[in-house]
């Protein structure tokens, strides 16, 4: 498709010292569950791996327990229905990707684990991807089934909009803009894809300051070994 500007969204995580702002997080996590869930698997995150972006295990637990989880087979060689723990995978709404398809209009919703990696300045792009919905150019064709988006490549996306005002009940009580559950979502994705962003920029700090450190002891041996030549 062709280029398009992505408005840049100023995130907490952008950046060299960034890190990712848990509140929005967490809102992500219940845009994901309550909206996108539907539609996109999340398949490389567990349950358990929630307790990094500030969830208690008693809330990680509960989640997970509210979805059922195919298990086994048993003792009798049979498979069961079960709630899911902390070890399993976050469910998928699809069996598979022709379900997925038969039930999108033939388009298919793609995992989300890694999407902002996936694409090019990706939090920004799902954020404005998400924002994106506006009327059609004069004279802009929109096929069947199809909607127009402004960031997305073509312009035509299968997904419809997904966000209105209010959408989500915030359990803090953070109004439910649009772009505040877009920008929310694209945090929670943007960290799903990225978990070890903060530890990698951290310990990128620590390499950056050790370097100083050497070079001024290095600076000074330097002097003192050569201050009697003349
Ligand atoms: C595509 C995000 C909800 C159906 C996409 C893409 C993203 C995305 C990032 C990929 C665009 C690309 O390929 O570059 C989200 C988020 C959601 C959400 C964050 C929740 C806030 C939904 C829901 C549905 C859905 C509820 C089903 C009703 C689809 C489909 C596509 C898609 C069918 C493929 C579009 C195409 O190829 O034309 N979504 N989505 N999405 N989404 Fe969603």
């Amino acid at each position: 498709g062709e280029a398009i500007a992505i408005p840049n969204a100023n995130f907490s995580f952008a950046g060299f010292f960034g890190t990712y702002d848990r509140g929005s997080a967490q809102r992500g996590l219940q845009v994901y569950k309550e909206v996108c869930s539907a539609c996109h698997a999340m398949h490389l995150l567990s349950y358990r791996n929630l307790l990094e972006i500030g969830l208690s295990e008693d809330q990680v637990r509960a989640l997970a327990a509210s979805f059922t989880v195919t298990d086994g087979p048993n003792d009798l060689g049979e498979m069961f229905e079960r709630p899911a723990r902390l070890s399993d995978r976050f469910r998928r709404p699809f069996p598979n990707e022709l379900a997925a398809r038969a039930a999108n209009n033939g388009a298919y919703p793609v995992d989300l684990s890694v999407i902002t990696k996936a694409r090019a300045d990706g939090a920004n792009y799902v954020r404005a991807l998400l924002t994106g919905y506006v009327e059609p150019p004069e004279g802009f064709v929109v096929a069947e089934g199809m909607n127009y988006n402004a960031y997305f490549p073509g312009h035509q996306i299968a997904m419809p909009a997904v966000l209105n005002p209010d959408q989500v009940e915030y359990a803090d009580g953070t109004a439910a803009t649009v772009d505040q559950m877009a920008r929310d979502v694209a945090t929670f994705l943007a960290w799903a894809a990225e978990p070890e962003a903060e530890q990698r920029k951290a310990m990128g700090v620590r390499i950056i300051l050790f370097l100083i450190v050497l070079g001024g002891l290095t600076y000074a041996v330097k002097r003192k070994i050569w201050a009697d030549v003349a």
